[in-house]
C-alpha cells in the first residue's frame, strides 16, 4: 500500500468515511484513527500496528454532548473535570453503552472516551459526526510519535494517508483516570499530572497502573514505549563511552559527549514535548546504548519516568 502524507483534511475524511485507517494528528500524540462504529475499519487499527486484541482503544468525540450515547454514566467529578481540562489530554474510562462494540472494549464493560484538543482533529471530528477510535499511531509496543515524519517512518505501507498537523503540543499521551468507591484513580500518568488534578478534586488521585481486577491500559503492559536500541534510565557516568549516549533533562558541562538536552531551562513542560523526538533522533544515530537520566518524580516527571521504565524493562529483563 502506498502511504501519502498531506494536510489535505477533506482527504482524510473520505478515507475515514470509506471504513480506511488515517494518521492524525492530536495534541499529544499522533493517533491512528477509524470510525468507530465500524468494524471492519477497527480491526484494520489494530492490524496496522501489530496490536492485540485484547488492548482496548480510545473513542475521541468533538464534546461532551457527542459522547452521551456511548456511555451509561458521566459521573459529576468527571464533568468536573471536563469543564477544566476538556478539550485536552485527560481520557475518561467509564461503563460503555451497547453502542460501544467489544472490539473497541477489549470485551470490558467499561470504554475510555477523550475529547482532543488539536483543531485539526477537532474539525475533522466535528466534519465525520461519529466517535473515532485512536491509540497512538506506532507499532505495537514502539515508540510513540510526536510528528507526521515519525508515524511515516513506522507506518510506510500500512496505511493510506498521514494528515500532517505538525508537532505535538504536549509530546505525552493524555492521562487515563477513573473512578472507584468515589475517587478518582490515574490509569496511566500522561500529560495531565496529579497535581493539577487535585487542585479541582481537593485530593490527590492515587495510582493504578499496575494490572487490576481485569482492567487493562496501556500503562499496564511491561515492555512498551521502546527504542530499538537498548535503553536504560539512570545516569551512567560522566565520561560516558563514545559508543553510549547520554540524555539529559538540561545541560551538565561536566557529562562528555555524545549527550542530548531535553530543555536548556530544565522545565518539565519543554522535556515532555522533546522526549519521544528525542528518543527517535537518538534511536536512528547508531550508539549502542542510550542512557537516559531520571526526572523528579513529581508533575510530569512521574509520567515521563513511567514511559522509560517501560521501554528500559524490554532491555533489563531476561523474560
Ligand atoms: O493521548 C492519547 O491518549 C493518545 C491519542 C492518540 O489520543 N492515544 C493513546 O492510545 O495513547 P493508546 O491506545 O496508545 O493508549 C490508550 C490506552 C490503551 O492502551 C488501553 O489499554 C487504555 O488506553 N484503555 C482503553 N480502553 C480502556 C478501558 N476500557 N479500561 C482501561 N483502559 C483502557
Ligand atoms: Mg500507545
Amino acid at each position: 500500500m502506498h502511504t501519502e502524507l498531506g494536510i489535505d483534511i477533506q482527504r482524510a475524511l473520505e478515507l475515514l468515511q470509506e471504513g480506511k485507517q488515517v494518521a492524525v494528528p492530536t495534541e499529544t500524540v499522533y493517533g491512528l484513527a477509524a470510525d468507530a462504529n465500524h468494524e471492519d475499519a477497527v480491526l484494520g487499527i489494530f492490524a496496522a500496528k501489530n496490536r492485540p486484541h485484547a488492548n482496548p482503544l480510545i473513542l475521541h468525540f468533538d464534546h461532551l454532548a457527542s459522547a452521551e450515547p456511548y456511555m451509561l454514566a458521566f459521573p459529576a467529578v468527571f464533568k468536573l473535570l471536563y469543564q477544566s481540562f476538556c478539550p485536552g489530554p485527560l481520557t475518561f474510562i467509564v461503563p460503555k453503552s451497547s453502542l460501544v462494540s467489544e472490539l473497541i472494549t477489549g470485551g470490558q464493560e467499561t470504554v475510555a472516551i477523550r475529547f482532543p484538543k488539536h483543531q485539526v482533529l477537532q474539525d475533522l471530528l466535528k466534519e465525520f459526526g461519529r466517535p473515532i477510535a485512536a491509540p497512538s499511531a506506532n507499532l505495537y509496543g514502539q515508540l510513540s510519535p510526536t510528528t507526521a515524519q515519525h508515524v511515516y517512518s513506522q507506518l510506510n505501507g500500512r496505511i493510506p494517508y498521514i494528515l500532517d498537523g505538525g508537532a505535538c503540543d504536549q509530546g505525552l499521551e493524555s492521562t487515563i483516570i477513573g473512578l472507584e468507591n468515589e475517587r478518582v484513580l490515574i490509569y496511566r500518568y500522561g500529560s495531565i499530572t496529579a497535581e493539577q488534578l487535585a487542585v479541582h478534586l481537593g485530593y490527590t488521585p492515587e495510582a493504578k497502573i499496575h494490572e487490576h481486577g481485569g482492567i487493562r491500559t496501556s500503562g499496564m503492559v511491561k515492555y512498551h514505549y521502546a527504542t530499538q536500541t537498548p535503553l536504560y534510565l539512570g545516569f551512567k557516568n560522566k565520561q560516558g563511552q563514545a559508543a553510549d549516549l547520554q540524555i539529559l533533562l538540561s545541560d551538565d558541562q561536566t557529562v562528555s559527549e555524545p549527550k542530548m538536552i531535553l530543555s536548556q531551562s530544565g522545565s518539565l513542560t519543554e522535556a515532555a514535548q522533546n522526549l519521544y523526538a528525542t528518543l527517535h533522533a537518538a534511536d536512528a544515530i547508531g550508539v549502542e546504548r542510550i542512557f537516559v537520566e531520571p526526572f523528579p518524580q513529581d508533575g510530569l516527571g512521574a509520567a515521563m519516568n513511567d514511559r522509560l521504565s517501560r521501554a528500559a524493562a524490554k532491555f533489563s529483563s531476561n523474560d
